[in-house]
């Protein structure tokens, strides 16, 4: 049973904690990485493009604890299970994954290849992705018998349909990520490992560059907050998810999108 705190000090401290965090290496995930080093924990990265995980770590030492990078395909199992291995010897064991690796596609379903390639990849890196993290690094968790926690970043688009931009892979791939999420959250209960999700809206990074220009001010009128969302801001909300604070929240998904959803 996860303990609950008994005052504030120390409630969001996440010091001597190891946190994976997929795509940590920039955007969202590299949000994650600063508020949860800051936050007092290790961070290992886990990413395709090493020179990039590099300049991140590097970045990170500012905060003064342990930060490394592995190289990893999240759609590939094998190379997941090669770098959740690497992880563990490296930091002695895992309390806090994030799932945040992800890629989008705006494609209406009739304009894809004959090989649905766009839904394959999308699918098999935003879903298929988290499910292989999950099942390498919930089994460390789980055997070490410390709990843990797990975070499995969406998106406000697993909830509805976008305006303006086709994107039914990305849309129906975090919808199952929510999912599973609430599905974990049970399954993984009685590990004492509290499984959560995180589903910001338009938030700065690369992946949102892609954005039409003339859909950008639709989309900051719509936003109640009227402005895009900072990969920092997603993670302060990861922080707070993974802290002592939280020991009574698992199997939720928390929107940040600045009330964008509540015009739709
Ligand atoms: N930006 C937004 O507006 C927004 C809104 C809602 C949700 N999100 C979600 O937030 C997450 C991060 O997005 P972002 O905006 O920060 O995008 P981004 O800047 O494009 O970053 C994507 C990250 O995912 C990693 N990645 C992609 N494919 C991978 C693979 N096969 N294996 C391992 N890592 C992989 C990339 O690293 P490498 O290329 O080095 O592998 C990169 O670090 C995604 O899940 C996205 O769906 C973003």
């Amino acid at each position: 049973m996860i303990q609950p705190i008994t005052g504030m000090k120390n409630a969001f401290d996440l010091s001597g904690k190891t946190a994976v965090i997929t795509g940590g290496n920039r955007g969202l995930g590299f949000g994650i990485a600063q508020a949860m080093a800051e936050s007092g924990a290790n961070i290992a990265i886990l990413c395709r493009d090493t020179k990039k995980a590099a300049e991140a770590v590097e970045a990170l030492s500012v905060f003064g604890g342990t930060y490394r990078s592995f190289s990893c395909d999240v759609t590939s199992l094998p190379s997941v299970r090669a770098a959740v291995e690497a992880v563990c010897e490296a930091f002695g064991g895992i309390d806090i994954l994030v799932n945040n690796a992800g890629v989008s596609c705006t494609k209406a379903l009739l304009d894809m290849d004959e090989d649905l390639t766009d839904w394959y990849k999308v699918v098999n890196t935003d879903l298929n992705g988290c499910v292989h993290m999950t099942y390498e690094a919930a089994k460390r968790m789980r055997d070490a018998g410390k709990g843990g926690c797990i975070i499995n970043i969406t998106s406000n688009a697993g909830f509805m349909v976008n305006h303006g931009q086709p994107m039914s892979p990305y849309s129906c791939a975090k919808a199952a990520m929510n999912h599973f999420t609430k599905c974990m959250a049970v399954e993984l209960g009685e590990y004492d490992i509290r499984v959560n999700g995180i589903a910001p809206g338009f938030t700065n990074s690369e992946l949102s560059v892609h954005i039409p220009k003339e859909n950008l001010s639709y989309i900051n009128k719509q936003t109640v907050a009227g402005r895009f969302g900072e990969p920092i801001e997603v993670g302060a909300l990861a922080v707070f998810l993974a802290s002592p604070a939280a020991a009574q929240i698992t199997g939720t998904v928390q929107v940040i999108d600045g009330g964008y959803m509540l015009r739709c």
